[in-house]
């Protein structure tokens, strides 16, 4: 059985106001189960997690089901997912936590390829405590971040490694279990930002190599939420600032505050939506998140395929997303043309492809677009023949129109 865009459409409400979207990496459109899930969960009885009234009950459920869907989903331990309201706030937090242990003379290693999110917390943590932050690049050429660009900045002082496993500006995947090996051979931490990578393929936190590895609900098709995923035995050796009164077991020794338990909700649901995506229904749904990844990946590199052979048929248009193993994530220029004014033409024509540079400023910068960046197109297991057609046309109008500037 091939993969039905044109299904997953269908169970997405807010498809049907009509818009070609290609605005994904930002966040996905969500699916009638994930609203529903959502809606279940506050219109019925919920109080704080407790096992006395229905309410209290019904939270415990909503949080150990989640933790169980996202464990799933990222092949992890459930007593080791951690959620908060996103994975920049996840990353602070962890960032001050780890640091603790942290003091001159210990360096941290960022890459230029990720986003602020994994970039300034770690800068900031570092500064804090007088650690020293070495900064891994990536060649703009080629858009690979290598092993090599690692080990340059790795030394016996390196305490934690912070990389993307795929940039949500040009799409690179770089080799993130190479990475852990050479980062454990040092002796330090790994921590994955799987924000833009569990979009479009199938994580698998042991086989990564990652300590720590964030990512975001809302890009896989559920609610505004952060996941953090790591071994409980490394949480249990981390001590977080946190209230005297909550609890000190792991994971909720992470969680601050009242979990958003509706959203939990949503997250579960979107697992379980992606699981149902699977051609074929067999097996674990850990088996069919595998399967359904795949599924997933081979469509979106059909309409990708797709897209730049289109584009290259325009003609007049750079693709800065080069790196062999990549997201289906295109950055382009346009020959001189505003792509700012290219996404508002886009827009009026009910085609989203947002332009800027995504918080991933140093990577803009880089890559020699400086803050203004470019116009991103993004994939979603929704997308179909027909967007990449309106995307075509679209393009297609603005380059004839639209006369170069400067
Ligand atoms: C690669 C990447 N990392 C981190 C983030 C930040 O995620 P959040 O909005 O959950 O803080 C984003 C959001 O766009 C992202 O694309």
């Amino acid at each position: 059985m091939t993969f039905d865009a044109n299904a997953v459409r269908a169970r997405v409400p807010a498809l049907k106001a009509g818009s070609a979207r290609f605005d994904a990496p930002g966040g996905t459109q969500t699916p009638q189960p994930v609203i529903d899930a959502i809606a279940d969960a506050l219109a019925n009885p919920l109080a704080n997690r407790g096992l006395t009234t229905e309410g209290e009950r019904n939270a415990e459920a909503v949080v150990t089901r989640a933790r169980r869907a996202l464990a799933d989903l990222l092949g992890a331990d459930p007593r080791g997912i951690v959620f908060g309201r996103s994975s920049t706030q996840l990353t602070y937090d962890l960032s001050r936590t780890v640091a603790k242990s942290w003091g001159p003379g210990d360096e941290v290693v960022v890459s230029r390829l990720d986003h602020d999110s994994n970039i300034r917390p770690w800068i900031q943590a570092a500064e804090a405590v007088g650690a020293t932050v070495r900064c891994a690049e990536f060649d703009p050429a080629t858009g690979e971040l290598t092993t090599d660009d690692i080990a340059a900045v790795l030394s016996a002082r390196t305490r934690l490694v912070a990389v993307t496993a795929a940039s949500n500006l040009i799409g690179t995947r770089p080799d993130i279990p190479a990475f852990a090996d050479l980062v454990h051979r040092a002796g330090a931490l790994l921590h994955v930002d799987a924000v833009h990578y569990a979009s479009h393929a199938a994580v698998d936190l042991p086989g990564l190599g990652a300590d720590f590895l964030v990512c975001s609900p809302y890009k896989f098709l559920g609610p505004h939420l952060g996941v953090l995923a790591s071994r409980p035995e490394l949480l249990e050796t981390l001590r977080p600032d946190k209230l005297l009164p909550s609890t000190d077991a792991v994971p909720e020794r992470f969680e601050l505050g009242t979990l958003p338990y509706e959203l939990l909700a949503g997250g579960g649901a979107a697992v379980d939506f992606l699981a149902s995506l699977a051609p074929g229904a067999d097996g674990t749904r850990r088996e069919r998140l595998l399967a359904a990844f795949t599924a997933i990946e081979a469509h979106e590199d059909a309409l990708r395929a797709r897209i730049e052979q289109g584009l290259a048929d325009l003609g007049g248009i750079t693709v800065h997303s080069r790196a062999t193993h990549r997201t289906p994530t295109l950055l382009l220029t346009l020959a001189g043309r505003s792509t700012t004014a290219a996404s508002r033409y886009l827009a009026e024509r009910g085609v989203d492809a947002p332009a800027g540079s995504f918080y991933a400023l140093e990577a803009s910068r880089r890559l020699g677009l400086g803050d203004e960046g470019g116009l991103r197109i993004g994939l979603a297991p929704y997308n179909n023949d027909e967007d990449v057609d309106r995307l075509l046309e679209a393009l297609a109008g603005f380059l004839g129109t639209t006369p170069a500037v400067g």
